[in-house]
C-alpha cells in the first residue's frame, strides 16, 4: 500500500490546522482545544536526519503498535496522552506541553551506550540504565543529568521524580509484556508532557523508538535494520505488529 495524504476527516474527528510536522509524525488541531490528531508517516530518518528513507506502511504499523501498547499501559495504571485510534495512520491524543527531555531506558547494551563507553552490543545489564537526553535536533539530543535540567528549568524536581518512577514502571511492564511474545526489550525512548498540570506519557512506543531482538536468535526487529542497511525492514516491523497483536 502506498502512503496516502492525511485525509480531511477521520471518523467523527475533523482535522484542523497542521500544528507541527516532525520526522515521522504530523500533529493536527481538532475542534477540541485539549485534543490533537497524531498522524504517522512512512518517512524514516536516522543519525539526526543525515540518513533519510521510507519504510513502506511503517506509519500504519507504528500507529497500531503504539495504540495497543498505550491501551495496555493505561490498563496497568500508566497515564498517557492516548485517547483512541482513529484510523490506520491516525491517533487522537491529549494536547501536551512537551517537556524538552527524552528518557532512554536500557536493559541490554546497544547503540549510544556502546559508543559512549566503548563496549560491545548485547551485554545484559545487571540493573536497567536510565538516561536523560536534552531534546534538541541541533545538538543531537545530548546526554544530560538532573542538575542540568534543574538549572535550566526544563522541568521541576517533582516532575523529574515522577518521570523517572513512571519510566521504571513502564520498563517493568514492557519487559514482561514482550517476554511473553519471545522478544528481548533491549532499550527504548520515552517522551513526557504536561496536560492540565499533570505529567503524561506522550509520543509513541514502536519499533522506531525501541530495540527489539527476537529471543534466542537475537534477530533485530526494529529501526536498527534501517539505520544499518540490514534489509528486511518492512517484514521486521510487520513481525513486531503480529507479536503485539498475538
Ligand atoms: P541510542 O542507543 O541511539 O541512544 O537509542 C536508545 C533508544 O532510543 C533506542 O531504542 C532507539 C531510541 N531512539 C529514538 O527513539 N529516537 C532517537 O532519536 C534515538 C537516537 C534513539
Amino acid at each position: 500500500m502506498t502512503q496516502t495524504k492525511p485525509s480531511p476527516s477521520s471518523g467523527s474527528v475533523a482535522h484542523g490546522d497542521k500544528l507541527y510536522e516532525g520526522k515521522a509524525k504530523i500533529l493536527y488541531a481538532t475542534a477540541n482545544p485539549d485534543e490533537l490528531i497524531q498522524y504517522f508517516k512512512d518517512d524514516a530518518t536516522a543519525f539526526n536526519a543525515e540518513k533519510k528513507g521510507t519504510i513502506v506502511d511503517k506509519g500504519i504499523v507504528n500507529n497500531k503498535i503504539a495504540s495497543a501498547l498505550f491501551t495496555m499501559l493505561e490498563k496497568e495504571g500508566v497515564v498517557t496522552h492516548f485517547v483512541r485510534q482513529l484510523s490506520d495512520r491516525e491517533m487522537l491524543v491529549k494536547k501536551l506541553e512537551i517537556v524538552p527531555l527524552e528518557v532512554t531506558m536500557r536493559n541490554i547494551t546497544a547503540g549510544g551506550m556502546c559508543r559512549m563507553l566503548g563496549i560491545e552490543e548485547g551485554i545484559v545489564l545487571k540493573t536497567p540504565v536510565f538516561e536523560w537526553h536534552y531534546k534538541s535536533d541541533a545538538l543531537g539530543d545530548p546526554l544530560i543529568n538532573d542538575d542540568h535540567i534543574l538549572a535550566m528549568k526544563f522541568a521541576t524536581a517533582a516532575e523529574l521524580d515522577q518521570i523517572r518512577k513512571e519510566s521504571e514502571k513502564i520498563n517493568t511492564i514492557l519487559l514482561a509484556y514482550f517476554k511473553k511474545r519471545k522478544i528481548d526489550l533491549v532499550d527504548f525512548k520515552l517522551e513526557f508532557g504536561r496536560h492540565k498540570g499533570k505529567i503524561l506519557l506522550g509520543d509513541e512506543i514502536s519499533p522506531d523508538t525501541c530495540r527489539f531482538w527476537e529471543e534466542g536468535t537475537k534477530r533485530k526487529l526494529d529501526k536498527d535494520r534501517f539505520r544499518r542497511d540490514m534489509g528486511d525492514v518492512e517484514s521486521a516491523y510487520q513481525e513486531m505488529l503480529r507479536r503485539v497483536l498475538a
